[in-house]
């Protein structure tokens, strides 16, 4: 069991990082809830609430920090092939957490959204997803993404769909669809892509998140947690971000003779 570093930290780190060295938007898969849970003898859904302490943490870490885009997958679309009580549980858990933390979300002028499918959630569900939606939507703090029956897969495929109903209606021609009209109908299209992709748990794997977008992201993979993750480890994550030269291709002496010009 790895256990993470429990030091304090009042952004220690992050002095050392300056704006720069900062990613804008930051993808998280937040995995290793059931093995917190199962590691204690508890229910799983002890973790999966012992995670939500997390996402609240999470998301305070970034506004302090000046991180402009959080993206959060909460539940994929491969999720439902889990043990019915334990969707039926994360559904409750999900319901709960828009109730009680949209307020205050609000309050923080954190802009809420929720990317994904949002057709199979029941009645009850997309109304609230709609208000606290709605109530956010002109803040202009951070903007929190969280991915509730998202795939990567879907996401591409909603876009393409659009696109070809364009071309369909003589819109558009089809040769006029790109990597940038496609980008334009994803679920994040007026975002900066992710900078920045963390995974907990230890699995070393996309499954299914953001495919498209990640394609120039940096990735870190911990073996913490998620309910164990905190400000400490997400400054680790990010003090490993500021020193990777992204190259988009290019080569490391292109790079540097950039940045000096
Ligand atoms: C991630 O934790 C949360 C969700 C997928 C909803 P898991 O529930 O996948 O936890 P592990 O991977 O089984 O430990
Ligand atoms: C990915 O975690 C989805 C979320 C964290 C919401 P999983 O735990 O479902 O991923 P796999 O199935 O192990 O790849
Ligand atoms: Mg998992």
């Amino acid at each position: 069991m790895s256990t993470p570093d429990k030091k304090s930290t009042k952004g220690k780190y992050l002095e050392l990082v300056g704006p720069e060295g900062l990613p804008r938007h930051v993808a998280v898969i937040m995995d290793g809830n059931g093995r917190w849970a199962e590691q204690r003898n508890k229910p799983r859904v002890v973790g999966h609430r012992a995670g939500v302490e997390t996402v609240r943490e999470m998301v305070r870490a970034a506004g302090e920090l000046g991180i402009e885009v959080l993206t959060l997958f909460a539940f994929s679309s491969e999720n439902w092939r889990r043990p019915q009580k334990e969707v039926g549980l994360l559904m409750e858990l999900f319901m709960v957490a828009l109730e009680r933390e949209v307020k205050k979300l609000h309050h923080n002028n954190v802009k809420l959204r929720i990317i994904g499918d949002k057709r199979a959630f029941s009645e009850k569900i997309q109304k609230r997803i709609a208000d606290a939606e709605f109530l956010t939507q002109n803040n202009n703090g951070l903007v929190l993404n969280i991915a509730a029956n998202y795939g990567g897969k879907w996401d591409i495929t909603q876009a393409v769909r659009k696109l070809a109903e364009r071309v369909r209606q003589g819109d558009m021609l089809a040769e006029e669809i790109t990597p940038e009209s496609i980008a334009e109908e994803l679920t994040t299209a007026d975002l900066p892509e992710p900078d920045l992709f963390i995974r907990t748990g230890g699995e070393q794997r996309i499954s299914n998140f953001m495919i498209w977008q990640l394609a120039y992201t940096e990735l870190y993979f911990t073996p913490v947690l998620w309910p164990d993750f905190n400000r400490t480890e997400f400054e680790k994550a990010l003090i490993s971000f500021s020193k990777r030269q992204r190259r988009f291709g290019q080569t490391g002496k292109q790079v540097e003779s950039q940045r000096n010009a």
